[in-house]
C-alpha cells in the first residue's frame, strides 16, 4: 500500500514478509469498534465534519456486519488490519470522506488499542474457565475431603494428608493465578488511543470520550511510554505461564497418580488413549500434552521479554512479533484449562489404595517423634534419632508401623516405650491428619475453613469477571447506538450525549 516515502508498492517478497493480516484477523472487531469511537470523537471535537462522519460511520457499520458475518477479507497488500479497514471504508464512502478517518492518530497507538481490547475479553473468558477448575477442586475436596493419602517430598513419602488437603491445594494456586489475571487485566485495560505516532498531536482530541467509547477503565497518558511499551502483554503472558506451570503440575500428579505404581486415581475411559500395538494400555495423554504446552506459554514469555529487551524508546516493527506468542499462549491456556477441568471431575479416587499406602512406608513418623517431644519431654532432635533408628530396625525386620507391638518394643530398648494402645494412636494415618490442627494444615477444620474461603474467593472473582464483562458490553452498545443514531442524521454531540 505504501511503499517508502509515498512512493509506490513495495516489492511482493517484502510485503509477503511484513504481512501481518492473518495474525491481526483476531483483532478485526476490535480495530472496527475502535475506528467508530475514534470517529465519533473527531465529529464531537469538529476535527472531521459531521458529513463525513456520517460517511465513515455508515461504511464501518457495513465492516462490522461483513466481519460479524466471517466474510471480512483482508488483502495482505494492505499490510495490517488497520489499513485493510481503512481501505474499504474509503472504498465504500470514498476518499474524500475515508481518508479522513485515520486524522490525529497513528497505526503505533490503534494496534495497542486493538490489542488491549482483544486482550481483555479473552481474560475474562479465561479467568471465567479457572474459577470453574478452581471449582472442580472444592468439589472433589467436598466429595473425598476426609479421605487420607500420602503427601509427598522428593517423590517420597513424608507425612499423610487428607485428599480435601491435596484438593485445596490446587484451589489455592489457581485463586492465585485468577489474582494475577485480574491485576494484568488492570494494566491491560487503559487507553492508548491518542498517543499518535510516538508525540500526541495539534489537532484537539477527546481522549476520556475515546476511553469512554472503548470501555476502558483510563486514559493510558504519557504518548512516548504507550506506543513503545508491551507490558500489559508482558504481564498477561506471565499470568498465563504461572497458570500453566501451575496446570502441568497437576499434569504430573495425574500422570504419576494413574500409574500402576501409585494406583492412586483412575482416569474416566473417556478422558485416556490407547496404544496402537499394546492392547492393555490406557494412557494419561492429556495431562501429558498439557505439562508439554506449559512450555509453549513460557517460552512466549520469554519472547516478548527478549524483544524488548534493548530496543530503543519508540515503536519499532519488532513491536508486531508481540502477538503470535501472545494468541498462542491464549489459546494453549483456555484449552487447558477447559480439559483438565474435565479430567479432574471425572478422575476417581481410590481411597482404600490411598490409605493403605500410608501405613506401609513409615508415613507418620514424624508424629511418633513429635509425640515423644510433646509428652515425654525429649528434644525434637534426639525424639528424631530414636525413631530414625526405630524405622531402620523394622525395614531390617521388613515389618512396618501396622506392627505395632514389635514397633514399641524396640521403642523400649531405647528407653522409650510408650504402650501399644497409645503408640496405635499416635502412628495411626487418619488420626495424625486430624491431629494437625494447625492453622494452614492438613487437620479437617483448617482444610474446612480454607476450603470456605477459597470458595468465596473464587465466587467474588466470577463476579467481578460479570461486571467486567457487563461493562464492556454496555460501552459496546453506547458506542453502537451513538453510531446509530448518527448514520441516522442525528447531531453528533446529542448522539454522544445520550451514551454512557
Ligand atoms: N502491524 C503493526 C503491529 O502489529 C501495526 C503498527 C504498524 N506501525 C508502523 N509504524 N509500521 O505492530
Amino acid at each position: 500500500m505504501m511503499g517508502a516515502r509515498g512512493q509506490a508498492g513495495a516489492r511482493e517478497s517484502v510485503l509477503a514478509y511484513t504481512d501481518s493480516t492473518a495474525d491481526d484477523m483476531r483483532m478485526l472487531h476490535a480495530d472496527i469498534w475502535g475506528n467508530e469511537a475514534h470517529t465519533l470523537m473527531l465529529g464531537k471535537q469538529g476535527i472531521v465534519p459531521a458529513h463525513d462522519v456520517r460517511e465513515i460511520l455508515t461504511a464501518l457499520q457495513e465492516a462490522r456486519r461483513e466481519a460479524e458475518a466471517g466474510e471480512f477479507v483482508m488483502d495482505a497488500r494492505l499490510e495490517d488490519v488497520h489499513m485493510n479497514v481503512e481501505a474499504y471504508v474509503s472504498g465504500i464512502a470514498g476518499a474524500q470522506s475515508g481518508g479522513r478517518m485515520h486524522t490525529a492518530r497513528s497505526r503505533n497507538d490503534q494496534v495497542v488499542t486493538d490489542a488491549r481490547m482483544t486482550i481483555r475479553e479473552e481474560l475474562t473468558d479465561l479467568e471465567a474457565g479457572v474459577c470453574a477448575l478452581a471449582d472442580a477442586f472444592l468439589d472433589r475436596s467436598a466429595e473425598h475431603g476426609d479421605a487420607v493419602m500420602p503427601g509427598y517430598t522428593h517423590t517420597q513419602h513424608a507425612q499423610p494428608i487428607s485428599l480435601g488437603f491435596w484438593a485445596t491445594a490446587y484451589a489455592a494456586l489457581f485463586v492465585e493465578d485468577l489474582r494475577r489475571m485480574q491485576a494484568s487485566y488492570a494494566t491491560v485495560n487503559r487507553n492508548p488511543l491518542g498517543a499518535c505516532a510516538l508525540a500526541g498531536t495539534d489537532f484537539e482530541i477527546d481522549r476520556d470520550l475515546t476511553a469512554r467509547l472503548l470501555g476502558f477503565d483510563r486514559v493510558d497518558e504519557h504518548a512516548l511510554a504507550v506506543i513503545s511499551n508491551r507490558d500489559f502483554i508482558i504481564e498477561t503472558l506471565f499470568a498465563l505461564s504461572m497458570l500453566m506451570t501451575n496446570l502441568s503440575r497437576l499434569a504430573a500428579d495425574i500422570v504419576y497418580g494413574t500409574s500402576y505404581e501409585f494406583r492412586m486415581w483412575t482416569l474416566d475411559d473417556s478422558y485416556a488413549m490407547g496404544s496402537s500395538i499394546m492392547p492393555q494400555k490406557k494412557n494419561p495423554d492429556v495431562a501429558e500434552l498439557a505439562r508439554a504446552r506449559a512450555a509453549k506459554v513460557s517460552a512466549g514469555l520469554q519472547a516478548v521479554l527478549s524483544t524488548l529487551k534493548g530496543l530503543p524508546l519508540g515503536y519499532h516493527s519488532d513491536l508486531q512479533e508481540d502477538k503470535p506468542p501472545l494468541w498462542e499462549a491464549l489459546d494453549t491456556s483456555e484449552g487447558t484449562v477447559g480439559i483438565m477441568t474435565e479430567v479432574v471431575r471425572t478422575m476417581t479416587p481410590d481411597t482404600d489404595r490411598m490409605l493403605d499406602l500410608t501405613y506401609g512406608n513409615f508415613s507418620t513418623a514424624t508424629e511418633l517423634a513429635n509425640y515423644l517431644t510433646r509428652e515425654a519431654g525429649v528434644p525434637f532432635r534426639e525424639a528424631h534419632d530414636i525413631v530414625g533408628k526405630l524405622v531402620m530396625e523394622l525395614v531390617d525386620r521388613k515389618a512396618t508401623f501396622r506392627d505395632v507391638a514389635m514397633c514399641d518394643e524396640i521403642l523400649a530398648t531405647h528407653g522409650r516405650a510408650v504402650g501399644v494402645d497409645t503408640l496405635k494412636a499416635v502412628l495411626d494415618p487418619a488420626a495424625a491428619v486430624r491431629r494437625n490442627r494447625s492453622a494452614g494444615g492438613t487437620g479437617p477444620e483448617s482444610v474446612t475453613a480454607m476450603a470456605e474461603r477459597l470458595k468465596a474467593a473464587t465466587d467474588t472473582h466470577a463476579a467481578g469477571v460479570e461486571e467486567r464483562r457487563a461493562a464492556i458490553d454496555r460501552a459496546r452498545a453506547d458506542t453502537a447506538r451513538a453510531v446509530a443514531s448518527v448514520v441516522d442524521g442525528a447531531d453528533i454531540g446529542a448522539a454522544l450525549g445520550r451514551c454512557g
